[in-house]
């Protein structure tokens, strides 16, 4: 019988190349739920038949119920991920994070389902530090802290639900369930994998402000908003935190291996990036800008404008100032590494922005702002 995977949270940015991956691995059948399936429509999906969407909210009643009554394995991937959230919204966003995967984690111990759960790299908080408080070149899943900021900066919100989402999985996995004499460490808890993605950019990343959603979306898709439109890329102070990229085709083959290498990743986490992409947010910028400019060439040249955190994202902001993942346990564990550069992953991902909204931003803009953008190089 084929396997069924469900994949909550499918028709987001990666759950949109997962679903598609997973598609066209022989064998597989998916139950993909989400509130909208928008992403997911835009591609040609192999082996149709063998997606069933399911248009729910994962607290929908019944919806967990059915989920881990029908699916061997459960990939969650639903939150509200976005720092622009974590201190305008953040009850939602501990909701999403937190309050609603509770009983996810319950169900899929209690009827021994297979869960991969997608955490953050948020859990490690500003920078990396060891477990005395002493910097690390890069963040590692078993000797790195969590170094986050006190609570009335609730840009922290979301790495807060997160820690304790893992730290509950974990405890399903280690102890067995009340009432079983099973001894500590012994295989009846709760099996699963976790997942801590580093920055993953590609096609089909967040929204558009005031086309198909509002506020501030991450910063690649900010920057592209800004490129779109003519307008100048905003570095929030100055530009200077570090991100490590890693390319959503490289994220969704390991996400792939941790799916079929079950037994390898059992009860592990795991840092999903690559750090050899490790850039300024300054840098990101201008690369992104020289991009746009090669494949729109009659794009106006571009700007950019230091703005402070506080006047970008309110009040209770907080950011990270450098984020590089450790990923030698990934590596071992999938035989897998990732291999695309920053400047091989952005034509693409321009692309895909320029063909989406080019011409709906530049029809909203005055004749002497268009940006060009509107053709598709
Ligand atoms: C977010 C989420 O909180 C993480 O959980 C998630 O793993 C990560 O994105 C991700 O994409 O994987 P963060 O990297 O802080 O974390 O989010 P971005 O909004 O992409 O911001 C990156 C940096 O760019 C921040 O320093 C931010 O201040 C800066 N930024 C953002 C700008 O300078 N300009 C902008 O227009 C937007």
């Amino acid at each position: 019988m084929a396997e069924r995977i469900a994949v909550l949270g499918a028709g987001g940015f990666l759950g949109s190349h997962l679903v598609a991956a997973l598609l066209e691995r022989r064998g597989v059948e998916i139950d993909a739920v989400d509130v909208t399936f928008d992403k997911l429509e835009t591609l040609p999906l192999p082996a149709e038949r063998r997606l069933r969407r399911v248009t729910a909210r994962l607290d929908a009643p019944g919806l967990v119920d059915d989920v881990t009554a029908r699916c061997e394995t459960i990939v969650s991937m639903t939150a509200l991920c976005n720092p622009s959230l974590y201190n305008t919204r953040p009850i939602e966003v501990i909701d999403a994070s937190y309050t609603d995967l509770v009983p996810l984690v319950k169900a899929c111990a209690s009827r021994g389902r297979r869960l991969v759960h997608f955490s953050t790299c948020e859990v490690y908080g500003r920078t990396g530090l060891d477990v005395a408080g002493r910097p690390v070149a890069r963040m590692n899943e078993h000797e790195t802290g969590f170094f986050l900021g006190p609570a009335a900066q609730e840009r922290w919100t979301y790495a807060s639900a997160n820690q304790l989402l893992e730290r509950l999985i974990w405890a399903h996995g280690a102890h067995a369930p009340r009432g079983s004499h099973a001894p500590r460490g012994s295989n009846t808890g709760l099996d699963f994998t976790i997942i801590r993605p580093f920055n993953v950019i590609g096609p089909r990343m967040d929204f558009m402000p005031g086309i198909d959603g509002e506020g501030i979306p991450r910063v690649l898709a900010s920057f592209m908003s800004a490129l779109l439109r003519g307008e100048p890329l905003p570095l929030v102070d100055g530009g200077r935190q570090r991100r490590s990229f890693i390319s959503a085709a490289d994220f969704t083959d390991a996400i792939v291996r941790v799916i079929e290498r079950a037994e390898a990743c059992r009860r592990e986490i795991l840092n999903v990036g690559n750090p050899a992409n490790d850039v300024s947010i300054g840098e990101l910028a201008r690369a992104l800008a020289a991009a746009y400019a090669a494949r729109v060439p009659d794009a106006p040249p571009a700007a950019f404008v230091d703005v402070t955190a506080e006047s970008f994202y309110g009040p209770g902001y907080d950011d990270t100032r450098e984020r590089i993942p450790d990923i030698d346990r990934a590596r071992r564990l999938l035989d897998w590494t990732p291999r695309a550069s920053l400047a091989e992953m952005l034509p693409a991902i321009v692309d895909d922005y320029v063909r989406r909204y080019g011409a709906t931003v530049a029809g909203r803009l005055s004749p002497g702002r268009a940006s060009g953008g509107g053709r598709k190089a």
